[in-house]
């Protein structure tokens, strides 16, 4: 059992990080529970920490393109072009790994997630300490996504002995996890980085996200990023009649549900503005008394994707 300590200081995460122990850290897009990606026994912690399943790779954070090299064997045109123009940000590339990333780490893949998180805190962070960060999203495996130190206390205190504290998160939802097959680039998560740009520099990617069978990418297991509570999928505001339920909505209230009960992501209608308080906001319904959740579904355009499968998975009845 640890003391949890929530501080912005940089120098006392990395004092624990060389201790081999595992610390909160913010991303622009979720906070990570990270450890050392080069040490086996910190990577164990992870999992341990998280009540992680094995077979569930963990995604390595990096300060600059650069250090993608030291632990990528080899980085196909297309990733390259996409590292320069998204990293850092909301982009992870599979690749595959070099012999100094443990099996432990990538779940027996030979492929390496990568990538460089677009926060300054954990930018320097990188910066001070000689190893990668091996780093999931700071919540119980299957529960829904940390965006705040707060998050991350509420379920992880007492496990883990420092968050790094880095505010809100700006994006809201995972990183866009992209592979490269042969010519073709697949993305296996939809995420923070909208397909529409992605296809912008690269061409027409085909999308593979769902896999509950074997998954490779297990943010693609069909029951994933949860509340306890039961949540359910709409397709239209008309489906919403039950007015004790709790509602996640785009930007416009139910006239005739109790107006308390309805949470509004982004009363202008900005998707990333939604994507950003997604989680948060199902936290929220999650803890308040209502005893059902209704989502709507959003549009099925830039990161209203991401949230649509967030909220897909979330979902008992998909
Ligand atoms: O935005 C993010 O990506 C956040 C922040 C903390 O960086 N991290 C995150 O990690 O979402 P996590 O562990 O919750 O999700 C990582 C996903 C998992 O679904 C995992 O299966 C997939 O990445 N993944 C990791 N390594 C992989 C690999 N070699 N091949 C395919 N999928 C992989
Ligand atoms: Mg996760």
């Amino acid at each position: 059992m640890f003391e949890t300590e929530i501080n912005t200081s940089v120098a006392k995460a990395a004092a624990w990080l060389h201790q081999g122990e595992v610390v909160g850290i913010p991303t622009e897009t979720v906070y990570g529970l990270a450890g050392n990606a080069l040490n086996e026994d910190a990577a164990l912690k992870i999992f341990k920490a998280k009540n992680r399943p094995h077979f569930d790779p963990l995604i390595v954070h990096v300060h600059s393109i650069g250090e993608i090299e030291k632990y990528a064997a080899f980085i196909p045109a297309k990733a390259k072009l996409l590292l320069q123009k998204f990293s850092p940000g909301p982009l992870t590339v599979l690749l595959p790994k070099r012999e100094c990333i443990p099996y432990l780490v990538t779940s027996g893949l030979d492929t390496v997630a990568i990538r460089v998180p677009n926060h300054p805190l954990t930018l320097q962070l990188l910066q001070e300490i000689d190893f990668p960060l091996a780093a999931p999203s700071a919540n119980p495996f299957g529960y829904i996504s940390p965006t705040s130190s707060y998050h991350v206390y509420d379920q992880l205190h007492g496990r883990i002995p420092y968050i790094l504290d880095g505010g809100v998160t700006d994006v809201g939802v995972e990183s866009t996890i992209v592979g490269f097959v042969g010519e073709e680039v697949v993305v296996n998560r939809l995420g923070g980085l909208a397909v529409e740009e992605i296809e912008k520099l690269v061409g027409k990617v085909r999308v593979e996200t769902q896999q509950s069978a074997n998954p490779k990418a297990p943010g693609m297991l069909q029951h994933h990023y949860a509340p306890k509570k039961k949540m359910l999928l709409l397709e239209s505001a008309n489906k919403a009649t039950d007015i004790e339920a709790g509602y996640i909505l785009y930007n416009e209230h139910l006239s005739h549900i109790p107006l308390q009960n309805q949470i509004l992501l982004s009363p202008v209608g900005s998707l990333s503005e939604a994507a950003k308080n997604l989680f948060a906001a199902m936290r929220q319904l999650d803890k308040s008394n209502v005893s059902v959740i209704y989502a709507i579904r959003f549009p099925e355009v830039g990161l209203g994707r991401a949230i649509n499968d967030r909220l897909y998975r979330a979902c008992v009845n998909n």
